[in-house]
């Protein structure tokens, strides 16, 4: 059942726009917040380091050795803070649901906030744990139900709390999977579910409420239209994708 937010009649009101410029105000505290905790442990580290120093030079060499670690404890941390600040503030997708672009409704500033939230992830720490356990954990602290052994080597998913993947499912880079679209200026919201041993090919396009059944493999390059439901053991390729063997009846292999 689809949910369309719809607070105003004509779009561009005030008050969709005092909606819009709390939110970017909004956006902005939280993000600092976030940014200030995450980077408060490798700020000790330099001042451990700086002060165990001799001279300045000895300083500036350690502390340029320091660099590296400090920028994994930075990333490391941002995951965790920004994943808890998302839930304190109740920053996440709605569910199927219609939100017009220029109406501004809250339900979909909020999933503006959450996807400025995962940016700022993507960029400072997905770079360097895509593909990792530890990315895993970011996506489920995120509200993602993802099972063990799931390795996610893309950093184009979004919409981490309508997500649900079984175990021993597989990413593969640049594969585009999210819980949202926008056509004709609205937002439209769905989930996405994979079985266990589920693989995504390379660069394939997943898109909303879809149902992949377990041990399906998807070809690289492939699309997966909205609203699919994908058999269970099948191997599916192609724009849109569709069996790789058809059954026999069909008369086409
Ligand atoms: C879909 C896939 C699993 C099929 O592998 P397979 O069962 O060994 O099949 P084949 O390689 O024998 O290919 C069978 C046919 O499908 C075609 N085909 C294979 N993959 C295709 C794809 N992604 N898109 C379009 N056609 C594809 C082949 O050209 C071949 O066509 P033909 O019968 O006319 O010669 C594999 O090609 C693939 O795309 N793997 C993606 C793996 C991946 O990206 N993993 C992510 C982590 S790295």
């Amino acid at each position: 059942m689809l949910k369309r937010y719809s607070p105003s009649v004509r779009p561009w009101t005030l008050a969709a726009l005092s909606r819009a410029a709390f939110t970017i105000a909004l956006i902005g505290v939280v993000e600092s917040l976030v940014f200030g905790a995450a980077a408060a442990l490798p700020s000790l580290l330099f001042v451990f380091v700086w002060k165990q120093a001799e001279s300045p030079w000895s300083g500036a060499v350690t502390m340029a050795f320091a660099a590296g670690p400090a920028y994994l404890m930075f990333a490391l941390s941002l995951m965790v803070v920004s994943a808890a600040m998302m839930r304190i503030t109740g920053a996440r997708t709605p569910t199927a649901a219609e939100m017009p672009i220029a109406e501004m409704p809250w339900p979909l500033l909020n999933w503006v906030r959450a996807m400025a939230s995962t940016h700022v992830v993507r960029v400072f720490a997905g770079v360097v744990f895509r593909g990792s356990p530890i990315w895993t954990m970011y996506l489920r602290m995120c509200g993602a139900r993802i099972g063990r052994r799931v390795y996610v080597n893309s950093l184009f998913l979004s919409d981490y709390n309508l997500l649900t993947f079984g175990h021993d499912v597989v990413i593969g880079a640049g594969v585009h999977l999210s819980g949202h679209t926008v056509e004709r200026g609205v937002v439209k919201t769905g989930a996405v579910t994979l079985g266990d041993r589920v693989t995504i090919g390379l660069s394939t396009i997943v898109e909303i409420d879809v149902e992949i059944g377990a041990r399906a493999q998807i070809g690289a390059l492939s699309f997966v239209p909205k609203h699919a439901r994908l058999e269970s053991g099948e191997v599916y390729i192609g724009v849109p994708a569709r069996p790789l063997s058809p059954p026999a009846i069909l008369g086409t292999k």
